[in-house]
């Protein structure tokens, strides 16, 4: 049997105060072998760094969100530089841009990410990149930045096919999630159907956009399925398939091989 991994997850998250210890207990049982926990405050770095020692299955990100940096200090940067040399901890991130909602100044957004990048450079750690409506400042700052990094994925992949092969040609990864399964989704079904199966990785997002016929409810990695069934159709794989190779893919992401 194959295991799914879900490359990009928030357990730490409120919505899970309530069942997150049994909810995570519950992952293999229901084939979801490996989950990465991903930081985005600094609160949830220090709760994910938690997560990730707790459990032997579960892996942590360590990185400020472009919509939570507005106060992120360097001595903030220096404590994730310390922490990531923990084996668990697997990348840096999420770092990126988002001016979807705007609610620190660009030019803030922009510091930040270039700082982490080079974080990214320091540790030796690929990066997991948050980008939303944001296309062309996020890959003019990749080009330039990308290089002395040991790639990383392009989370919530949400844009075309020009911009994937921009990120693929960096030889970055594509992450996909729920999305994947929504009637608006044609965009996402593109890139998935454009790019290369060994570029493609599986991603919650949790809580965050859960698959059809859960859109609107708390995702969790139990809902992964859903977008298997969904990219198994538009890459004509077995299910089974597309399990292994994208835990393969997530695994040579992290570096776990
Ligand atoms: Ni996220």
């Amino acid at each position: 049997m194959e295991y799914i991994f879900d490359t990009h997850a928030h357990y730490d998250d409120e919505d899970f105060d309530e069942d997150r210890y049994a909810l995570l207990e519950s992952m293999k049982e229901n084939g979801v072998g490996t989950i990465v926990n991903i930081g985005a405050s600094m609160k949830s770095c220090k709760t994910t760094l938690e997560l990730a020692k707790k459990y032997p299955f579960v892996y942590g990100v360590l990185g400020v969100h472009p919509s939570d940096c507005g106060d992120l200090t360097e001595e903030d940067i220096q404590w994730i530089k310390e922490h990531s040399a923990h084996e668990k901890i697997v990348a840096i991130g999420e770092i990126g841009l988002d001016y979807y909602w705007d609610n620190v100044e660009r030019d803030v957004q922009k510091k930040w990410f270039v700082r982490q990048l080079e974080l990214a450079k320091e540790t030796g750690l690929p990066v997991v990149i948050h980008s939303r409506d944001a296309a062309q400042d996020t890959l003019d700052i990749m080009k330039s930045e990308h290089k002395g990094t040991t790639g990383g994925v392009i989370h919530c992949f949400s844009y075309g096919v020009e911009m994937a092969r921009e990120y693929l040609n960096m030889d970055y990864f594509i992450g996909v999630g729920g999305v994947l399964t929504f009637k608006n989704g044609k965009k996402l079904k593109e890139v998935v159907e454009y790019a290369p199966m060994d570029k493609i990785v599986l991603e919650t997002d949790c809580p965050y956009l859960a698959p059809v016929p859960y859109r609107g409810k708390r995702n969790s990695s139990l809902y992964l399925p859903h977008v298997v069934e969904a990219m198994a159709e538009i890459k004509g794989m077995e299910s089974e398939e597309v399990i292994r190779v994208t835990a393969e893919n997530a695994k040579r992401l992290y570096q776990l091989v």
